[in-house]
Protein backbone atom coordinates (compact mmCIF):
# COMPACT_ATOMS: atom_id res chain seq x y z
CA UNK A 1 0.00 0.00 0.00
CA UNK A 2 2.60 2.60 0.76
CA UNK A 3 4.14 2.16 -2.66
CA UNK A 4 1.07 2.83 -4.43
CA UNK A 5 0.78 6.19 -2.20
CA UNK A 6 4.21 6.85 -3.12
CA UNK A 7 3.13 6.26 -6.71
CA UNK A 8 0.34 8.33 -6.99
CA UNK A 9 2.60 11.22 -5.03
CA UNK A 10 5.52 10.45 -7.59
CA UNK A 11 3.27 11.24 -10.22
CA UNK A 12 1.55 13.80 -9.06
CA UNK A 13 2.62 17.34 -9.63
CA UNK A 14 0.62 19.13 -6.96
CA UNK A 15 -1.00 18.05 -4.02
CA UNK A 16 -2.61 14.89 -3.48
CA UNK A 17 -5.65 14.88 -1.53
CA UNK A 18 -6.35 12.87 1.63
CA UNK A 19 -9.67 12.15 0.07
CA UNK A 20 -8.16 11.21 -3.11
CA UNK A 21 -5.54 9.33 -1.90
CA UNK A 22 -8.50 7.03 0.44
CA UNK A 23 -11.04 6.72 -2.56
CA UNK A 24 -8.40 5.49 -4.90
CA UNK A 25 -6.78 2.78 -2.76
CA UNK A 26 -10.02 2.03 -0.88
CA UNK A 27 -8.32 2.79 2.14
CA UNK A 28 -9.72 4.61 5.23
CA UNK A 29 -8.19 8.70 5.69
CA UNK A 30 -5.96 7.43 9.14
CA UNK A 31 -4.56 4.08 7.06
CA UNK A 32 -3.47 6.81 4.52
CA UNK A 33 -1.77 8.88 7.74
CA UNK A 34 -0.02 5.76 8.98
CA UNK A 35 1.34 4.98 5.72
CA UNK A 36 2.11 8.36 5.05
CA UNK A 37 4.34 8.75 8.39
CA UNK A 38 5.90 5.17 7.20
CA UNK A 39 7.31 6.99 4.32
CA UNK A 40 8.84 9.72 5.91
CA UNK A 41 10.63 7.28 8.33
CA UNK A 42 11.81 5.68 5.06
CA UNK A 43 13.17 9.28 4.06
CA UNK A 44 10.83 10.89 2.00
CA UNK A 45 10.16 14.49 2.36
CA UNK A 46 6.02 14.56 2.25
CA UNK A 47 4.44 18.26 2.77
CA UNK A 48 1.00 17.89 4.26
CA UNK A 49 -1.71 20.91 3.79
CA UNK A 50 -4.89 20.84 5.42
CA UNK A 51 -6.84 22.35 2.65
CA UNK A 52 -4.32 20.49 -0.40
CA UNK A 53 -3.27 17.43 0.81
CA UNK A 54 -0.22 15.74 0.27
CA UNK A 55 3.31 16.70 -1.67
CA UNK A 56 6.49 14.60 -2.25
CA UNK A 57 9.13 17.60 -2.23
CA UNK A 58 12.42 14.96 -1.11
CA UNK A 59 13.31 11.23 -2.41
CA UNK A 60 15.84 9.69 -0.21
CA UNK A 61 18.88 8.90 -2.33
CA UNK A 62 20.44 5.44 -3.00
CA UNK A 63 18.51 1.96 -3.12
CA UNK A 64 15.13 1.64 -1.52
CA UNK A 65 12.08 -1.75 -1.18
CA UNK A 66 9.56 1.09 -2.58
CA UNK A 67 11.29 2.98 -4.92
CA UNK A 68 12.68 -0.29 -6.61
CA UNK A 69 8.86 -2.30 -6.62
CA UNK A 70 7.65 0.53 -7.83
CA UNK A 71 9.78 0.57 -11.15
CA UNK A 72 10.06 -3.20 -11.84
CA UNK A 73 6.16 -3.47 -11.32
CA UNK A 74 6.07 -0.45 -14.07
CA UNK A 75 8.15 -2.54 -16.76
CA UNK A 76 8.60 -5.65 -15.96
CA UNK A 77 6.70 -9.03 -17.66
CA UNK A 78 8.76 -12.05 -16.28
CA UNK A 79 9.88 -10.95 -12.58
CA UNK A 80 6.75 -11.57 -10.24
CA UNK A 81 8.39 -11.23 -6.92
CA UNK A 82 11.12 -8.38 -6.09
CA UNK A 83 13.22 -8.93 -2.69
CA UNK A 84 14.49 -6.08 -1.65
CA UNK A 85 17.43 -6.53 1.12
CA UNK A 86 19.80 -3.85 2.71
CA UNK A 87 22.39 -6.30 3.46
CA UNK A 88 22.84 -9.68 1.90
CA UNK A 89 25.52 -12.41 1.86
CA UNK A 90 25.12 -13.06 -1.80
CA UNK A 91 21.89 -12.23 -3.73
CA UNK A 92 22.67 -15.39 -5.26
CA UNK A 93 22.85 -17.46 -2.48
CA UNK A 94 19.52 -15.77 -1.58
CA UNK A 95 17.86 -16.75 -4.47
CA UNK A 96 19.06 -20.62 -4.04
CA UNK A 97 17.25 -20.84 -0.87
CA UNK A 98 13.95 -19.73 -2.31
CA UNK A 99 12.34 -23.13 -2.63
CA UNK A 100 9.49 -21.62 -5.19
CA UNK A 101 9.08 -21.58 -8.88
CA UNK A 102 8.18 -18.01 -8.91
CA UNK A 103 10.85 -15.98 -11.19
CA UNK A 104 12.22 -13.43 -8.61
CA UNK A 105 14.29 -10.74 -8.82
CA UNK A 106 16.40 -10.05 -5.75
CA UNK A 107 18.45 -6.59 -5.13
CA UNK A 108 20.92 -6.44 -1.69
CA UNK A 109 22.63 -2.72 -1.31
CA UNK A 110 25.72 -4.35 0.00
CA UNK A 111 26.60 -7.86 -0.07
CA UNK A 112 29.27 -9.57 2.31
CA UNK A 113 30.30 -12.34 0.58
CA UNK A 114 29.72 -11.28 -2.80
CA UNK A 115 31.11 -14.17 -4.98
CA UNK A 116 32.74 -13.44 -8.43
CA UNK A 117 33.38 -16.41 -11.06
CA UNK A 118 35.85 -18.89 -10.09
CA UNK A 119 35.27 -18.56 -6.55
CA UNK A 120 36.98 -15.12 -6.18
CA UNK A 121 35.42 -12.51 -4.11
CA UNK A 122 33.09 -9.14 -5.55
CA UNK A 123 33.47 -6.20 -4.06
CA UNK A 124 30.57 -5.34 -2.86
CA UNK A 125 30.17 -2.62 -0.05
CA UNK A 126 27.37 -0.54 0.72
CA UNK A 127 25.63 1.82 -1.58
CA UNK A 128 28.53 1.63 -4.17
CA UNK A 129 27.03 -0.80 -6.86
CA UNK A 130 24.27 -2.82 -8.39
CA UNK A 131 24.25 -6.44 -6.61
CA UNK A 132 21.57 -8.43 -7.91
CA UNK A 133 20.05 -11.63 -8.89
CA UNK A 134 17.75 -13.09 -12.03
CA UNK A 135 16.37 -16.44 -10.24
CA UNK A 136 14.35 -17.66 -13.34
CA UNK A 137 12.65 -21.29 -14.19
CA UNK A 138 13.27 -21.44 -17.89
CA UNK A 139 11.63 -24.28 -20.30
CA UNK A 140 15.11 -24.45 -21.48
CA UNK A 141 17.66 -27.67 -21.95
CA UNK A 142 20.51 -27.17 -19.47
CA UNK A 143 22.77 -26.92 -22.60
CA UNK A 144 20.51 -23.74 -23.87
CA UNK A 145 20.61 -22.09 -20.51
CA UNK A 146 24.55 -21.60 -21.27
CA UNK A 147 23.77 -18.68 -23.69
CA UNK A 148 21.88 -16.63 -21.16
CA UNK A 149 25.09 -15.26 -19.73
CA UNK A 150 26.47 -13.56 -22.71
CA UNK A 151 22.21 -12.08 -23.40
CA UNK A 152 22.80 -10.95 -19.85
CA UNK A 153 26.17 -9.70 -20.26
CA UNK A 154 24.31 -7.62 -23.76
CA UNK A 155 21.67 -6.82 -21.72
CA UNK A 156 24.04 -5.03 -19.16
CA UNK A 157 25.68 -3.29 -22.45
CA UNK A 158 22.69 -2.39 -23.56
CA UNK A 159 20.71 -0.96 -20.85
CA UNK A 160 23.81 1.03 -19.05
CA UNK A 161 24.29 2.37 -22.92
CA UNK A 162 21.12 3.77 -22.89
CA UNK A 163 20.77 4.74 -19.40
CA UNK A 164 24.35 6.53 -19.43
CA UNK A 165 25.62 6.88 -22.78
CA UNK A 166 28.64 4.99 -22.52
CA UNK A 167 30.14 2.64 -25.31
CA UNK A 168 31.08 -0.46 -23.50
CA UNK A 169 31.93 -3.65 -24.53
CA UNK A 170 31.60 -7.71 -23.84
CA UNK A 171 34.81 -9.29 -22.69
CA UNK A 172 33.51 -12.57 -23.84
CA UNK A 173 31.78 -14.47 -22.32
CA UNK A 174 30.93 -12.34 -19.24
CA UNK A 175 32.39 -9.16 -18.30
CA UNK A 176 31.13 -5.75 -19.69
CA UNK A 177 34.43 -3.20 -19.93
CA UNK A 178 34.90 0.31 -20.71
CA UNK A 179 38.36 0.70 -22.40
CA UNK A 180 39.57 -2.68 -20.78
CA UNK A 181 39.02 -1.96 -17.66
CA UNK A 182 35.47 -4.20 -15.96
CA UNK A 183 32.36 -2.59 -14.93
CA UNK A 184 29.94 -5.41 -14.56
CA UNK A 185 30.48 -9.21 -14.00
CA UNK A 186 27.97 -11.99 -14.39
CA UNK A 187 27.87 -14.96 -12.32
CA UNK A 188 25.60 -17.66 -13.58
CA UNK A 189 24.50 -20.34 -11.25
CA UNK A 190 21.84 -23.49 -12.24
CA UNK A 191 20.40 -26.67 -10.71
CA UNK A 192 19.00 -28.88 -13.10
CA UNK A 193 17.73 -32.60 -13.43
CA UNK A 194 19.27 -34.09 -16.20
CA UNK A 195 16.80 -32.23 -19.01
CA UNK A 196 15.15 -29.46 -17.21
CA UNK A 197 16.12 -26.54 -15.04
CA UNK A 198 15.30 -26.31 -11.71
CA UNK A 199 16.43 -22.82 -11.34
CA UNK A 200 18.52 -20.53 -13.44
CA UNK A 201 20.78 -17.76 -11.53
CA UNK A 202 22.01 -15.07 -12.96
CA UNK A 203 24.10 -12.99 -10.67
CA UNK A 204 24.56 -9.50 -12.21
CA UNK A 205 27.82 -7.08 -10.04
CA UNK A 206 27.58 -3.65 -11.41
CA UNK A 207 30.55 -1.00 -10.50
CA UNK A 208 28.75 2.03 -10.05
CA UNK A 209 30.08 4.35 -7.11
CA UNK A 210 33.45 3.42 -6.21
CA UNK A 211 36.27 5.57 -6.37
CA UNK A 212 39.09 3.40 -6.84
CA UNK A 213 40.04 -0.01 -7.48
CA UNK A 214 43.38 -1.25 -5.00
CA UNK A 215 45.12 -4.50 -5.04
CA UNK A 216 44.75 -7.03 -8.08
CA UNK A 217 42.03 -4.38 -9.42
CA UNK A 218 44.08 -1.44 -9.93
CA UNK A 219 44.07 -0.89 -13.16
CA UNK A 220 42.05 -3.75 -14.36
CA UNK A 221 38.67 -2.20 -13.06
CA UNK A 222 36.42 0.62 -13.30
CA UNK A 223 32.66 2.59 -12.29
CA UNK A 224 30.30 4.37 -13.84
CA UNK A 225 31.32 7.37 -11.54
CA UNK A 226 35.04 7.43 -12.51
CA UNK A 227 33.95 6.95 -16.04
CA UNK A 228 31.56 9.80 -16.07
CA UNK A 229 32.64 11.85 -12.93
CA UNK A 230 30.16 14.94 -13.48
CA UNK A 231 26.70 12.39 -14.44
CA UNK A 232 24.61 11.38 -11.14
CA UNK A 233 23.66 7.47 -11.73
CA UNK A 234 20.37 6.57 -10.13
CA UNK A 235 20.63 2.55 -9.11
CA UNK A 236 17.03 2.43 -9.52
CA UNK A 237 17.49 3.74 -13.04
CA UNK A 238 20.57 1.86 -14.06
CA UNK A 239 18.84 -1.72 -12.56
CA UNK A 240 15.09 -1.19 -14.44
CA UNK A 241 17.44 -0.19 -17.60
CA UNK A 242 19.02 -3.42 -17.28
CA UNK A 243 15.81 -5.47 -16.58
CA UNK A 244 14.21 -4.06 -19.28
CA UNK A 245 16.74 -5.16 -21.97
CA UNK A 246 17.29 -8.36 -20.52
CA UNK A 247 13.47 -9.31 -20.71
CA UNK A 248 14.06 -8.15 -24.59
CA UNK A 249 16.67 -10.77 -25.15
CA UNK A 250 15.15 -13.49 -23.00
CA UNK A 251 11.87 -13.25 -24.58
CA UNK A 252 13.37 -13.34 -28.18
CA UNK A 253 15.93 -16.38 -26.92
CA UNK A 254 13.06 -18.21 -25.54
CA UNK A 255 11.09 -17.91 -29.18
CA UNK A 256 13.94 -18.70 -31.22
CA UNK A 257 16.36 -20.90 -28.83
CA UNK A 258 19.51 -19.87 -30.61
CA UNK A 259 21.43 -16.27 -30.27
CA UNK A 260 20.95 -15.76 -34.20
CA UNK A 261 19.50 -12.34 -33.54
CA UNK A 262 22.18 -11.53 -31.65
CA UNK A 263 24.98 -12.72 -33.21
CA UNK A 264 26.24 -9.83 -35.20
CA UNK A 265 26.07 -7.22 -32.52
CA UNK A 266 28.03 -9.82 -29.46
CA UNK A 267 30.89 -9.45 -32.70
CA UNK A 268 30.28 -6.37 -32.82
CA UNK A 269 30.44 -5.28 -29.25
CA UNK A 270 33.41 -8.12 -28.80
CA UNK A 271 36.70 -6.80 -26.94
CA UNK A 272 38.28 -9.40 -28.02
CA UNK A 273 37.98 -10.24 -31.32
CA UNK A 274 41.00 -9.38 -33.72
CA UNK A 275 43.03 -9.58 -31.00
CA UNK A 276 45.93 -11.49 -29.29
CA UNK A 277 44.66 -14.10 -26.56
CA UNK A 278 46.07 -16.58 -24.07
CA UNK A 279 43.96 -18.92 -21.93
CA UNK A 280 44.69 -21.36 -19.63
CA UNK A 281 44.21 -25.27 -20.47
CA UNK A 282 45.61 -27.59 -17.30
CA UNK A 283 49.16 -26.01 -16.62
CA UNK A 284 49.70 -24.77 -19.97
CA UNK A 285 49.28 -21.00 -21.32
CA UNK A 286 47.70 -21.08 -25.06
CA UNK A 287 48.57 -18.46 -27.35
CA UNK A 288 45.35 -17.12 -30.15
CA UNK A 289 43.85 -14.94 -32.40
CA UNK A 290 40.53 -14.06 -31.20
CA UNK A 291 38.68 -14.53 -34.76
CA UNK A 292 34.70 -14.63 -33.90
CA UNK A 293 31.67 -15.24 -31.44
CA UNK A 294 29.98 -17.84 -33.75
CA UNK A 295 26.74 -18.68 -34.21
CA UNK A 296 26.28 -20.45 -31.01
CA UNK A 297 28.08 -18.33 -28.96
CA UNK A 298 31.34 -20.26 -28.82
CA UNK A 299 34.75 -18.46 -29.49
CA UNK A 300 36.53 -19.20 -32.42
CA UNK A 301 40.30 -19.16 -31.96
CA UNK A 302 43.15 -19.53 -34.31
CA UNK A 303 47.01 -20.66 -33.04
CA UNK A 304 49.84 -19.38 -34.66
CA UNK A 305 49.84 -22.03 -37.21
CA UNK A 306 46.15 -21.11 -38.71
CA UNK A 307 44.73 -24.05 -37.07
CA UNK A 308 40.69 -23.04 -35.79
CA UNK A 309 39.21 -24.26 -32.51
CA UNK A 310 36.53 -23.15 -30.62
CA UNK A 311 36.24 -22.00 -26.71
CA UNK A 312 32.98 -22.45 -25.10
CA UNK A 313 33.86 -20.87 -21.88
CA UNK A 314 37.09 -20.04 -20.34
CA UNK A 315 39.12 -17.88 -18.68
CA UNK A 316 40.59 -15.15 -21.58
CA UNK A 317 43.29 -12.52 -21.16
CA UNK A 318 44.22 -9.84 -23.48
CA UNK A 319 48.01 -10.68 -24.25
CA UNK A 320 50.82 -7.51 -23.64
CA UNK A 321 47.49 -5.85 -21.89
CA UNK A 322 46.86 -6.03 -17.79
CA UNK A 323 42.76 -5.02 -18.59
CA UNK A 324 40.74 -6.81 -19.97
CA UNK A 325 40.73 -5.86 -23.65
CA UNK A 326 39.26 -2.67 -25.33
C1 LIG B 1 32.51 -12.13 -12.05
O1 LIG B 1 32.78 -11.28 -12.89
O2 LIG B 1 33.37 -12.84 -11.57
C2 LIG B 1 31.06 -12.29 -11.66
C3 LIG B 1 30.64 -11.29 -10.63
C4 LIG B 1 29.20 -11.46 -10.20
C5 LIG B 1 28.85 -10.60 -9.02
C6 LIG B 1 27.39 -10.65 -8.70
S1 LIG B 1 26.90 -9.45 -7.54
C7 LIG B 1 25.34 -10.19 -7.41
C8 LIG B 1 25.55 -11.68 -7.40
N1 LIG B 1 25.87 -12.14 -6.05
C9 LIG B 1 27.11 -12.58 -5.96
O3 LIG B 1 27.63 -13.01 -4.91
N2 LIG B 1 27.72 -12.52 -7.14
C10 LIG B 1 26.87 -11.97 -8.16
Amino acid sequence: MKERILRMLMGAERYVSGQQLSETLGITRSAVWKHIKALREAGYAIESKTSAGYRLVHKPQGLNREELAIAIHGISEIFEKIVYLESAGSTNQVAKQMADRVSALIVADEQTAGRGRLGREWESESGQGIYMTFKLHPELLPVEAVHLTQLTALAVVRGLERCCGITLKIKWPNDVVHQGRKVAGILTEMTTEIERIEMLLIGIGVNVHQGHFDGELTGKATSLDMIQPEAVFDRIELIAAIVVAFETLYNEFLRDRSLMSVHQELNERSSLVGREIETVRGKERLRYRAVAIDESGQLVVEDARGRRETLLFGEVSVRGVSGYGE
